[in-house]
């Protein structure tokens, strides 16, 4: 971990957010009581597809969720995570792991982040309530009617609801 003890340890969760889940949430809760500050950090274009969900409100479905959580703050960041970790001076990442096949893209996905930038990964077992919860599934078994209260924080259902359907049927 970069920082010498009695520094402040800084951590950057990095994600798509599209949208938040209550998995997410989680993880930044479990995040801030151990690391003394945690960012998250909302991608602005994530690698996978294009987001459902504008950057504005990603961040403020996260901003909302995460109030009550004085050490965690949300931006969000363009191209290389391992840039955005080195200009905020984070000691490490903190990733979320549900299932064995996240551990084998997350895997190397640190090592080249490491290599990149010096800042270790800090992976965090899911909560088993949350490990089949993903931003992808949640919006999937919405738009076919599903009720996903269980599965996101309020301010999330709030704008889903907002939206439904998500996508044009
Ligand atoms: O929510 P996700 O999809 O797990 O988040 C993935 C994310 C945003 C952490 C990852 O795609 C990322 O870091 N993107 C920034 C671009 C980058 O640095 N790519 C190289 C990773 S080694």
């Amino acid at each position: 971990m970069n920082g010498a003890p009695g520094q402040i340890h800084a951590a950057v969760y990095p994600g798509s957010f599209d949208p938040m889940t209550r998995g997410h949430l989680d993880v930044i809760e479990r995040a801030a009581a151990v690391f003394d500050k945690v960012t998250v950090a909302v991608v602005v274009n994530p690698q996978k597809s294009a987001p459902l969900f504008t950057l504005d409100e990603r961040e403020a479905m996260i901003r909302e969720s995460v109030a009550t959580l004085k050490n965690v703050e949300v931006t969000h960041f363009r191209g290389l995570l391992a840039d955005f970790v080195k200009s905020v001076g984070a000691a490490v990442i903190v990733k979320g792991l549900r299932v064995v096949s996240d551990f084998e893209s997350e895997m190397s996905t640190a090592l080249m982040n490491r290599s990149l930038s010096g800042v270790d990964t800090v992976f965090m077992p899911s909560d088993p309530r949350w490990s089949f919860v993903s931003s992808t599934l949640v919006k999937e078994v919405y738009n076919l009617g599903a009720d996903v209260s269980e599965y996101v924080p309020p301010a999330v259902l709030h704008v889903m609801q907002s939206k439904r359907p998500l996508r044009p049927a």
